[in-house]
């Protein structure tokens, strides 16, 4: 009797526990991201994605980041994946062979949901685009190339072209890594704590409230008395007043985003 009741409670306790790593499983099945970068300088991209939050979010199996060498789909000899552009000019432009070999490798493998191409000539790149990108489960993320690559890629092979800002880069390793840094950290569960992600500047076109730690006075310097107060609704309202102050002060232009 004995027995058969242990039976019965380990059975149950362990059909549960299969219901749990089912729906466990699933979820993270759902909201796993895979990204792949496609560059012809794969070191640019080693060090920017393997630390801190980027490092423990693929610790914890809720982003896959697979960097390409584009130069490993060359054909030729030399592994040259750039050529001179026809009607002369200067500087080399990626061909258009090796990034179709990658990209149609990768897409018999998988769908797609954005092969991005990163480029001053974009959407300018903002939190709204971040949010959208963080949902999507399969990313591909072509770094651009100086003098640029050929135009057939653009029209044929990428969905979406964003730019991170109205500057020229020397490519587009930089921009990649902002992009995927930005998406990566709004991925749930990345952030331990996700009100954090939340309050972020920006999230609702609004700047962050200032933050402070101890010491509470530092040569001095103080910090303000309703931090130390206590008081989470007093502080809750100060913050949400620094935030539009700020903004007002130095960003006026994110509140007429709110109009
Ligand atoms: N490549 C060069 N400049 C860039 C920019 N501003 N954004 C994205 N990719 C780029």
């Amino acid at each position: 009797m004995h027995i058969c009741h242990s039976l019965k409670t380990f059975s149950a306790t362990f059909s549960l526990f299969l219901l749990f790593c089912d729906v466990h499983h699933l979820i993270y099945l759902e909201l796993k991201m895979r990204i792949d970068i496609l560059t012809v300088l794969p070191e640019l991209m080693e060090s920017p994605l393997n630390h801190s939050i980027i490092k423990r979010a693929k610790d914890k199996n809720l982003v896959e980041i697979h960097v390409h060498n584009i130069r490993d789909y060359a054909q030729n000899k030399y592994k040259q994946v750039d050529d001179y552009a026809f009607g002369g000019g200067a500087g080399m432009v990626l061909s258009i062979e090796p990034i179709d070999l990658v990209i149609s490798k990768l897409k018999n493998k998988r769908k797609y949901d954005e092969i991005i191409y990163t480029s001053p000539d974009g959407e300018l790149f903002n939190q709204k685009i971040a949010n959208q990108l963080s949902t999507l489960n399969n990313i591909i993320l072509l770094c651009g190339h100086y003098k640029g690559v050929d135009q057939r890629i653009r029209e044929h092979l990428i969905t979406r072209e964003i730019s991170i800002g109205n500057y020229v880069l020397t490519g587009g390793e930089l921009a990649a890594a902002i992009i995927a840094d930005s998406m990566i950290r709004l991925i749930p569960g990345v952030i331990s704590d996700e009100t954090s992600a939340l309050s972020d500047s920006f999230q609702d076109n609004l700047l962050a409230p200032p933050v402070y730690t101890r010491p509470a006075i530092y040569k001095g310097w103080t910090v303000p008395d309703v931090l130390l107060s206590g008081h989470a609704a007093e502080i809750e309202k100060w913050r949400m007043e620094q935030s539009i102050r700020r903004t007002k002060d130095l960003r006026p232009e994110l509140l007429k985003d709110n109009e």
